[in-house]
């Protein structure tokens, strides 16, 4: 009988036999296999037992020249930080202590404050990553107490008559330039996940200020009360352009917005002593209660982790209780914390200005040389330096190229840009050579007359 019944009900289209939960996996990943050839992304360059030794990597034996790296200081190698960290670890114990929230060590705090006294701020929120930061960061100002961890608590101390009544009801609007990491989209998207209606997310074309201002104003007439955030890069990772934050303080100001700069690719690289474009735009000082930096330590510092640095020690605070990894997730191990503190130190004195200049120099030198070849280097005014080659498969030819050659660069197609606009990134660190950029340049003067580039 039962039988009977289990026929006719799969046969109407009803309940079907279940399918092995992990065969469907192995599908899904089959098909990156098979495709792997045509996609790469299961290919990346793979480098031997030694490995990287700073600017050289060695691929099938042969040696190449590493342009895809973004220790932009070329710390890597760099003894006097090796020694640092072998003393760290010496004298620190090696475990990660539980939450920030539960306990601070020494080394961490001096870390935060290492960090805020770099970019003349008052407090740091320390995470695991950049990415993290990003992310959490994003969410914490999307949902801000209406989080689920904090909402509890919010509504337990809130009695009749508290000035804190009605807390956490205005929305929160994010303005978003739109070359923006993925890693601030993903977090405003969990954040208008958990806070519908209570959280708008409204795009502007990159650097296309009068358009950015035009959205605020339209917010203003329809949520007059909101939490505005105007959230952009310092400096772009794809074009290597210097995005205006002078104009955005400005903007930001008029309209009493926050201001969130990623300077992920901009820390320890560009501005005063490398403390930022935001630290160096003229009107920092006036307007740093509004603005909220965010740098990664895994790029010119050459660790691992991430921080947003703030004036406003309201704001972090309601930050830290926002923030889901500041609560639930182990904080950077303090025996590291103490090499980037001195790494940190190391970098914005005498030894960090020698090297941006010279970064500053041979930057200069290719995107010159590049321009003079006819290339479109999009916007880049920094160590980041692209070239649009346009067709995806003549791109992915050009990279070979150079490859062959002795260059190992980064390949961007769509959609991480816009269609038929892949380009080749070079980026520089400080001990690629001058020669070194001569060869990159001749190298690609024969690309041009090879591959017939439209220029
Ligand atoms: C602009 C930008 N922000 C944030 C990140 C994330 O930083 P991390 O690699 O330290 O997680 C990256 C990563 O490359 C980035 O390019």
């Amino acid at each position: 009988m039962f039988d009977i019944i289990k026929k006719i009900f799969f046969k109407k289209g009803g309940l079907k036999p279940a399918r092995d939960s992990l065969s469907i996996l192995s599908d899904e990943a089959g098909f990156f296999v098979t495709n792997a050839k045509k996609y790469k992304i299961l290919n990346p360059p793979f480098q031997g037992e030694d490995g990287f030794q700073g600017k050289i990597v060695k691929i099938n034996g042969s040696s190449k020249v590493d342009l895809t790296r973004l220790d932009y200081l070329a710390l890597g190698s760099n003894r006097e930080i090796k020694n640092i960290m072998q003393s760290s670890i010496e004298k620190y114990d090696l475990s990660c202590p539980a939450s920030q929230m539960v306990m601070k060590s020494q080394p961490n705090a001096e870390l935060e404050k290492t960090i805020a006294d770099f970019h003349g701020m008052k407090s740091t929120i320390l995470f695991t990553s950049g990415y993290s930061a990003n992310d959490n960061l994003m969410q914490a100002l999307g949902q801000r107490l209406r989080t689920h961890y904090v909402y509890g608590y919010v509504k337990y101390i809130l009695s009749p008559g508290s000035r804190m009544k009605g807390i956490g009801t205005a929305p929160t609007l994010f303005f978003v330039d739109d070359e923006s990491h993925y890693s601030l989209n993903h977090g405003m998207r969990i954040a208008k996940y958990f806070s519908k209606g209570r959280c708008f997310v409204e795009k502007y074309p990159s650097t296309k200020y009068d358009i950015l201002e035009e959205n605020i104003q339209k917010s203003i007439k329809k949520y007059p009360l909101a939490v505005r955030i105007i959230v952009t890069d310092a400096l772009s990772s794809i074009s290597g352009k210097i995005f205006d934050i002078e104009k955005l303080n400005d903007i930001s100001a008029k309209y009493g917005c926050i201001l969130f700069v990623d300077e992920a690719h901009s820390t320890g690289v560009l501005g005063t002593n490398g403390r930022g474009v935001a630290y160096s735009a003229k009107n920092y000082q006036e307007n740093k209660s509004r603005i909220v930096v965010m740098g990664t330590l895994t790029k010119a510092i050459c660790q691992l982790g991430g921080y947003v640095t703030l004036e406003n020690d309201d704001l972090a605070t309601l930050l830290r209780v926002s923030s889901p990894q500041y609560i639930f997730s182990a904080p950077i191990n303090p025996w590291l914390a103490s090499v980037i503190t001195k790494t940190i130190k190391l970098i914005s004195g005498d030894f960090g200005e020698k090297k941006r200049e010279y970064l500053s120099k041979i930057s200069t030198q290719l995107r010159t040389k590049l321009k003079e070849l006819g290339y479109d280097i999009m916007e880049s005014d920094s160590q980041i330096v692209p070239v649009v080659i346009g067709d995806d498969n003549l791109a992915e030819k050009v990279k070979d190229y150079l490859e062959d050659n002795g260059f190992m660069t980064s390949l961007f197609k769509y959609p991480a840009v816009s269609q038929n606009k892949a380009l080749i990134r070079f980026s520089l660190c400080a001990d690629i050579t001058e020669e070194e950029i001569g060869k990159v340049v001749e190298l690609m003067k024969k690309v041009r007359d090879i591959f017939k580039i439209k220029i």
